[in-house]
């Protein structure tokens, strides 16, 4: 169904991301893509009151699953109300956060069953997968100190270090399982133009190589009439 291209920007807490999307977002517009960015949890006006639910320190007590099925809410009203229209219309899609991110964080943080986080992310995605995922890799003690720098942390950043570091290994191996769909970009201490230049770079590669497929299709199509 699917005629737009769906990207995802993932990473752990603190990697940039959100900054990231929005400036990859703003540069595909200049260059003239029809582009949409969403983001979980919060994307759509439901999502942001399940975020709000999710990341309130005030709900110490959500164990689990309740925390791992509100993520998934929060996906399914997304895929619902914004990626799956704008694929629909041959936008690009680029999502800060996707079901990597309950993987990574739901299945290998908290420890839960990866095959029952993947088959409940089936439900909310519909078996939606992005076709590029950037994974911003940074050291998860970085990470959450430039997170929470001048503001409180919220829930999940409140984890134990081993957490963030479970976290971030997750992400290291799904990347190295996945290298058709995963581009890995380093954060350390590099500003965050130079941040961007990278992911740019694997963006509009990556589109540039589609593209050139796509037009390859349709030649060999043309051929055989
Ligand atoms: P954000 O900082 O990217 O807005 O995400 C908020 C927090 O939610 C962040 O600590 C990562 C966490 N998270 C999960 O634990 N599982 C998920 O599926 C998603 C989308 C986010």
């Amino acid at each position: 169904m699917s005629k737009g291209v769906f990207i995802t920007l993932e990473g752990p807490d603190g990697c940039g991301k959100s900054t990231q999307s929005r400036m990859l977002r703003d540069a595909l517009a200049a260059a003239g893509y029809d582009v949409v960015r969403t983001f979980e949890p919060g994307g759509t006006g439901i999502g942001h009151r399940i975020r709000e639910i999710i990341l309130d320190t005030k709900s110490s007590g959500m164990c689990g699953i309740t925390e791992f099925l509100l993520y998934a809410a929060d996906r399914a009203q997304d895929v619902h109300e914004v990626i799956m229209p704008a694929l629909a219309a041959g936008r690009i899609v680029i999502g800060d956060r996707f079901f990597d991110s309950s993987i990574a964080y739901q299945g290998y943080g908290l420890g839960m069953d990866v095959e029952a986080v993947r088959a409940v992310n089936a439900i909310a995605t519909r078996g939606l997968i992005p076709d590029l995922t950037v994974l911003l890799d940074i050291d998860p003690a970085m990470g959450v100190a430039r997170a929470t720098g001048g503001r409180d942390a919220d829930r999940i950043e409140r984890r134990r270090l081993e957490f963030h570091a479970s976290v971030r290994n997750a992400y290291l191996q799904m990347a190295a399982g996945e290298p058709g769909r995963f581009r890995v970009v380093g954060v350390g201490d590099r500003s965050i133009d130079q941040v961007h230049a990278a992911i740019r770079r694997e963006v509009f590669e990556f589109l540039a190589n589609r593209a050139s497929c796509a037009r390859g299709q349709s030649q060999l199509g043309a051929r055989e009439v």
